[in-house]
């Protein structure tokens, strides 16, 4: 029914004021009955529209159902970069993992910027064979596809963590909050995870050259605490939970995804990086392939390594591994 897109496009346009049925009839050259059957559609979506009478139809400003023509709406209405097509954003109720999805869409040809959204995760995919707990309603589990040749990029093994500083400004954007980084590439705030980003790159197979990347992230949006399990309450959070507000899921994935998609420079990217990276002078536990054990870090490099002191005084440029703050005696 793709009446039901186009008005809600035209209501999305018009977030929290009203259109009339008549007008939205006109613009898509279909029938009134034609419009009123697609409300109804987009109310069984959970879409929250208003009927006021002599004025229209209104989206209540404060619907959250994650839509294409939503975050397309958000992009637009902001005017800063061009949106992706409707039709390279792909929104689902439910998926194992978005970044599974993307994965296939890039096999079958799918173009730089092609985005992959789902409103729930049942096997979200994090670092190091983690999973990434995803509930429905609360959070923007979303992967873009970039295509290295189409990075105005020198170094594309740094997209992650460009990724990472622009989604912080994108968190900041709609919330004023105030994030950090845990190396490599978690977004904190008030001490917690509130964001994790899992870039998968997508090998061809004679030449061995990156095909294309998968970027995803996951952030915890809405999230109320109670739906957290609990053995992850006391080292994660949402961006509800930190600042009190709910956020439009919609505007944040339009945030980041304008972000990333608009990336020229890597240079401002990679100075917010360096300026929130948590526990630089600190003692951390570092968890290397190779093994674990204690230093200090100590800065991070142009490429993203952590550079650490080991106790014997040793500098390492850590590539990739994870930290964790040593457990206070
Ligand atoms: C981590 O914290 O270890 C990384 C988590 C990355 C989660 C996101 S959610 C969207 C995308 N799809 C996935 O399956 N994983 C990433």
């Amino acid at each position: 029914m793709p009446t039901k897109r186009d008005v809600l496009s035209m209501l999305e346009a018009a977030r929290g004021r009203p259109i009339s049925g008549e007008s939205i009839a006109k613009a898509l050259n279909v029938s009134r009955n034609a419009v009123w059957k697609s409300i109804n559609a987009l109310r069984e979506e959970g879409h929250t529209i208003e009927s006021i009478k002599k004025l229209g139809y209104r989206l209540d400003a404060g619907s959250d159902i994650l839509s294409a023509e939503g975050i397309v709406s958000h992009i637009n209405a902001a005017g800063k970069v061009p949106s992706p097509p409707l039709s390279d954003i792909h929104v689902f109720p439910a998926l194992t993992s978005t970044n599974l999805t993307a994965k296939e869409l890039a096999l079958h040809g799918a173009q730089h910027g092609t985005t992959v959204v789902s409103d729930t995760q049942s096997a979200g995919r994090g670092r190091y064979g983690r999973t990434f707990f995803s509930p429905p309603g609360a959070g923007l589990y979303m992967s873009i596809i970039l295509k290295p040749d189409q990075l105005p990029l020198q170094n594309p093994t740094l997209v992650t963590s460009i990724a990472a500083a622009l989604t912080l400004e994108a968190i900041e954007s709609v919330s004023h909050l105030r994030a950090s980084v845990k190396w490599v590439n978690d977004l904190y705030i008030h001490g917690k995870k509130v964001c994790g980003i899992l870039t998968e790159a997508v090998l061809n197979v004679e030449s061995g050259a990156m095909d294309f990347i998968v970027l995803g992230i996951g952030i915890n949006v809405n999230t109320p605490k109670e739906v957290f399990p609990a053995e992850l309450v006391p080292n994660v959070s949402s961006i509800l939970l930190e600042c009190g507000e709910r956020v439009n899921r919609n505007a944040l994935a339009a945030e980041v995804l304008s972000r990333v998609l608009s990336i020229k420079d890597a240079a401002p990217a990679l100075a917010l990086y360096k300026e929130r990276l948590l526990y630089l002078g600190e003692r951390v536990v570092v968890h290397a392939p190779t093994g674990t054990y204690e230093a200090t870090a100590l800065s991070v490099d142009d490429e993203c390594h952590l550079i650490v002191k080991t106790d014997d005084g040793e500098k390492r440029a850590l590539s990739s591994g994870e930290i964790s703050i040593r457990p206070r005696v």
